[in-house]
């Protein structure tokens, strides 16, 4: 019997084949699903495709995605997270392994033919064939972000990757879990061409048909002997583990299983490799990290859910920025970067010129904008300081102005006379209440909170606040825009501080206090920095600018009383307009290439003698139970989300995109559920008597403690 492809017609979930004049193509699913991931079903029926194919002897074989913004997004992470077992997790690796080799051992030319995310899996998919050509379609990259998760990529990428575009190139994209653009795909060796939607299933059908044979990637001299030389090896190990643990600090197991499994391999070789590769997978997939990642990961899919029924709207979205300071330049900025048309107000010609140049600036660094994307982002811009012809059409504002309450009430007031009377009107304030921003306002329904952080281009996190007024559908439709920006919503009741500035306030509090009794400020960063932030207290003060820290504790003190009261040296030092690093000084020294510690600051704040630092863990948990307890009280209070699971998933996501608490350790709930309630009570009690009364324990963390019960449960509120 003539051997024959048996799934020649698209089933949901399942790849199938195409064949023309003698070259197959495998379309990885069919059109009409979202996203491609590589299921236990999926992959068997690429195994039995596979089988098939090595029969009927193809002049060529091309593996597509199904539509021109997708091509394959990697395995399936709920069945990642479903393994409790390494040998279970290690069993995935080697199967996956497995089939990607018969794609490699097929006995004709094999072309990738990428349009859209070609991620994780599907990258190592592409890895196993010959020619791998991408498409200049927006959606498209390329990489492998397994380390975001924990993990690392256990089909073949750690071994294929460095043979193909040298160790140097494969661990800057492996170890920080990146994904790359075309263009940058095609710079380091890692596809062949960029071609055109249109032109794709072409190209790749000559090339497969050997008519048309791509330049093959030359590595560099120097690369081949980093990659292939012991002592080159030696040197990218070396190299590599000191920007490691400078970057991770020992936290994250992932990175250095992944730049061990590159290095075996290149020294022993694939036979070794892979095996080990696949173990590696295995004990890392049941990690408290990788957990903790992939929970996340659960958490920023769940955030983009909560605009689902605001994206019609984002189609007819003309946008209006009132302030073209920091924060109003920032927003126009990721504003026309997503084609919103933008209007930028602002009162004098010389503040929006400001505003055009952080708006450049922040452009031009991005090496994957040619000149004329910049020049066309700038142009959606107009700015002004009167009115103009396109006013009528704005339909969204944010304003950025200045944090007073009179000065946004009238701005707004006056504003909201001359545009659409259901044009959406949000506020950036980082601390006044939206209820009252939205009287005087018509249609109150429409004002809601739109706090962005600071720097807007970077910082993943969007505040939605609801104030008393705001109805659903204006929070929806902010929730739509904030994903469409490529940051995650979490949506937080109109409180003082809202969620993230008011359990930062007592962590920042604590680090003041140990300043005060005599701990020095390296200290403190460096024990905050070895749990896991991104900087330390002290340094964060600076960088949010102390004028604002300062505003923002009497914000804090005003609304929860004497328990965010601080220890005044922010005070003290803006008084010396010692204002943090935008001023050069605040309690780091920016004068110098390198920050110092204010020479001046025992002296200025009247600090005692330097004490030593003795136990880091006290530092650490001053510090962490500071924020542990006014995390545990929104929770309770329902500042985001209700009280339970969901209000724990939206401390979590706020808490790591919006404070740099340690993604591995899940996020604020996450980790003091690790500790438990019991656990986190006594340290508490001891804080309380040790420190004095701002560490009395929130009822809901005693209730929780006694009746033996987890932070994902609701208690009853005295
Ligand atoms: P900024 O001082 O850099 O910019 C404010 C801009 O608004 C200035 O260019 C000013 O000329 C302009 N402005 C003042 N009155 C105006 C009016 N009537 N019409 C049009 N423009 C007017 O201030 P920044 O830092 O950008 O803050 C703006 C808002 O964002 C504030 O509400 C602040 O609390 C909030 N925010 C600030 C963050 C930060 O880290 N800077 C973080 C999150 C929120």
């Amino acid at each position: 019997m003539e051997p024959t492809i048996t799934n020649s017609s698209p089933v949901a979930g399942k790849v199938h084949v195409v064949e023309h004049d003698g070259v197959f193509t495998i379309f990885l699913g069919s059109e009409d699903e979202r996203v491609i991931t590589l299921t236990s079903v999926r992959v068997a029926s690429l195994k039995e495709t596979l089988q098939q194919l090595k029969e009927v002897k193809p002049k060529g074989v091309i593996v597509s995605g199904p539509r021109e913004d997708m091509f394959a997004a990697g395995a399936d992470i709920n069945a990642i997270q479903s393994i409790v077992d390494p040998v279970v997790g290690e069993e995935l690796g080697r199967e996956g392994q497995m089939i990607f080799q018969m794609i490699e051992d097929l006995p004709c030319t094999t072309v990738a033919a990428i349009s859209g995310p070609c991620v994780g899996g599907g990258c190592e998919l592409s890895l196993a064939c010959d020619f791998r050509i991408i498409t200049d379609h927006p959606s498209s990259q390329i990489g492998l972000p397994e380390t975001k998760l924990g993990i690392l990529p256990g089909w073949g990428g750690t071994q294929r990757l460095p043979r193909l575009i040298g160790i140097q190139q494969a661990l800057g994209i492996i170890l920080p879990g990146k994904t790359l653009r075309p263009k940058q795909a095609k710079k380091v060796g890692l596809v062949h061409e960029v071609v055109s939607a249109d032109a794709i299933l072409d190209r790749a059908d000559a090339i497969a048909r050997k008519k048309a044979v791509p330049s093959p990637h030359q590595l560099p001299l120097l690369d081949r002997l980093l990659t292939f030389t012991s002592l080159g090896r030696y040197f990218v190990k070396q190299k590599s583990e000191a920007m490691l643990m400078k970057e991770t600090k020992g936290n994250y197991p992932a990175q250095p299983a992944a730049l061990n499994a590159v290095l075996l391999g290149l020294k022993k070789g694939t036979k070794v490799g892979y095996p080990h590769e696949a173990a590696e997978l295995g004990r890392l997939l049941v990690t408290p990290e990788s957990r903790a990642l992939v929970n996340l990961f659960f958490l920023a899919e769940g955030a983009k859910k909560l605009g689902k029924g605001g994206k019609d709207e984002l189609k007819t979205l003309h946008t209006f920025v009132v302030g073209a300071g920091v924060m109003g330049a920032g927003v126009a900025s990721v504003l026309a970067q997503k084609s919103f048309p933008v209007i930028l107000k602002d009162t004098s010609q010389e503040a929006l010129e400001h505003g055009k140049t952080h708006i450049k600036k922040g452009l031009t660094k991005k090496k994957y904008l040619s000149s004329e994307d910049v020049a066309s982002v700038l142009n959606r811009v107009e700015c002004t300081t009167g009115e103009l012809p396109t006013f009528t059409k704005a339909n969204f504002v944010v304003e950025a102005i200045v944090e007073n309450m009179e000065v946004k009430k009238k701005v707004l007031s006056e504003l909201a006379g001359k545009i659409s009377p259901d044009a959406i009107i949000c506020s950036n304030t980082s601390s006044l209440s939206i209820s009252e921003l939205a009287e005087g306002i018509p249609n109150p329904g429409r004002v809601a909170g739109m706090h962005f952080f600071n720097p807007v281009e970077k910082m993943p996190l969007v505040e939605i606040i609801r104030g008393k007024h705001t109805d659903d559908k204006t929070v929806v439709i902010i929730a739509a825009l904030t994903t469409k920006l490529g940051k995650f919503p979490i949506i937080v009741e109109d409180v003082p501080g809202f969620l993230v500035n008011r359990i930062l306030t007592p962590y920042l509090n604590e680090a003041g206090a140990l300043l005060t009794e005599g701990y020095d400020m390296l200290d403190i960063d460096r024990a905050a920095v070895k749990f896991g932030m991104p900087m330390g207290p002290v340094r964060l003060l600076d960088e949010v600018g102390l004028d604002v820290a300062k505003h923002v504790s009497k914000v804090m003190v005003d609304g929860y009383g004497e328990r965010m009261a601080s220890k005044n040296l922010v005070d003290k030092l803006v008084e010396k307009k010692m204002l943090g690093k935008k001023s050069g000084m605040g309690f780091y020294d920016y004068s110098g290439a390198e920050e110092l510690p204010n020479p001046q600051l025992r002296e200025l704040l009247g600090l005692e003698k330097k004490r030593e630092v003795g136990d880091r863990q006290h530092i650490i948990d001053r510090l962490t139970l500071a924020l542990v307890n006014e995390g545990i009280r929104c929770l309770d209070e329902g500042v985001a989300g209700i009280p339970g699971k969901e209000a724990a998933a939206q401390i979590d996501l706020g808490t790591v995109m919006g404070t740099g608490f340690p993604p591995f350790r899940g996020g604020l709930i996450a980790f003091a559920q690790s500790l438990t309630p019991k656990t986190i009570l006594q340290k508490l009690k001891h804080l309380e008597k040790e420190c004095g009364e701002r560490f009395a324990p929130h009822s809901g963390i005693v209730q929780r403690a006694e009746q033996n019960k987890s932070f994902y449960e609701a208690v009853q509120q005295h």
